[in-house]
């Protein structure tokens, strides 16, 4: 039997950034390099949980004893984490989704011409919404990566996605973000309190998170 404050308790985390193919040989992404999401998801095997990781493309290898769903684009990690969505009792969702995807995907590398070229994109489903929506007894935590208006625009994501609370991390700052080993981030709750949190190693915020997950658990009943 495993031991830990997780123990008994079943996570699905997300990580790394989606690839949007244009062509057989490109594709759309983002800087996602999949560490904040690998961070979760080994500070939850440590403290007992079950962890379900569906990541995005990185160049991590998945920590031991988690199982890993491998996916490329947003409407492969959408099918996979609602696949699992009815069997877990927490969801962090740490991957950079893109928000778009190449309307069409040319079956032949796209030439060059003399000319430029248009791509024309159209909307991906945003996950994290349809798990708010679909909510049950999951514990639902969020990300939101902002490079302005930190706080209005957190606190309009934990309302709009039905969050339990939200990781928002300004990543324009130095030692926070997208590569990192660190991160600096503020916890924002729905009931507007906000916690800012120092410079931290990537596992360390990843225990910090669990810590509200098993305070906001043991005040919920199933
Ligand atoms: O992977 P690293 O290099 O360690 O970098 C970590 C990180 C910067 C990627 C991470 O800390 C982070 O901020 N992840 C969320 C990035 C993001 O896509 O933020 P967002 O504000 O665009 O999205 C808000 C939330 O909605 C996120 O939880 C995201 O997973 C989710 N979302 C977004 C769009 C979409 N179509 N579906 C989603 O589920």
């Amino acid at each position: 039997e495993p031991e830990g404050d997780l123990a008994g308790s079943q996570v699905l985390v997300t990580a790394g950034g989606t690839r949007e193919p244009i062509d057989p040989v490109r594709y759309i992404s983002n800087r996602s390099s999949g560490k904040m999401g690998y961070a979760l998801a080994a500070a939850a095997v440590n403290r007992g949980a079950v962890v379900h990781l569906v990541t995005a493309p990185t160049c991590l290898e998945p920590p031991d004893g988690v199982k890993t769903y491998h996916v490329k684009t947003a409407l492969e990690m959408l099918r996979e984490v609602m696949n699992l969505y009815q069997q877990v009792d927490v969801v962090v969702k740490a991957a950079a989704v893109a928000d778009y995807r190449p309307k069409m995907v040319s079956k032949q590398k796209i030439k060059k011409n003399d000319s430029g070229l248009i791509i024309e994109l159209e909307k991906n489903a945003d996950i994290l919404f349809e798990l708010g929506q679909q909510k049950k007894h999951q514990i639902l935590v969020g990300f939101a990566a902002e490079t302005e208006d930190l706080i209005n625009n957190a606190q309009q994501k934990v309302a709009k996605k039905n969050l339990d609370f939200l990781v928002a991390n300004d990543v324009t700052q130095p030692g926070a973000g997208f590569g990192t080993d660190t991160n600096i981030a503020k916890l924002v709750f729905p009931d507007r309190r906000i916690e800012s949190l120092p410079m931290m190693d990537k596992l360390e915020l990843a225990d910090r998170i669990w810590d509200e997950v098993v305070k906001l658990r043991y005040g919920k009943t199933k």
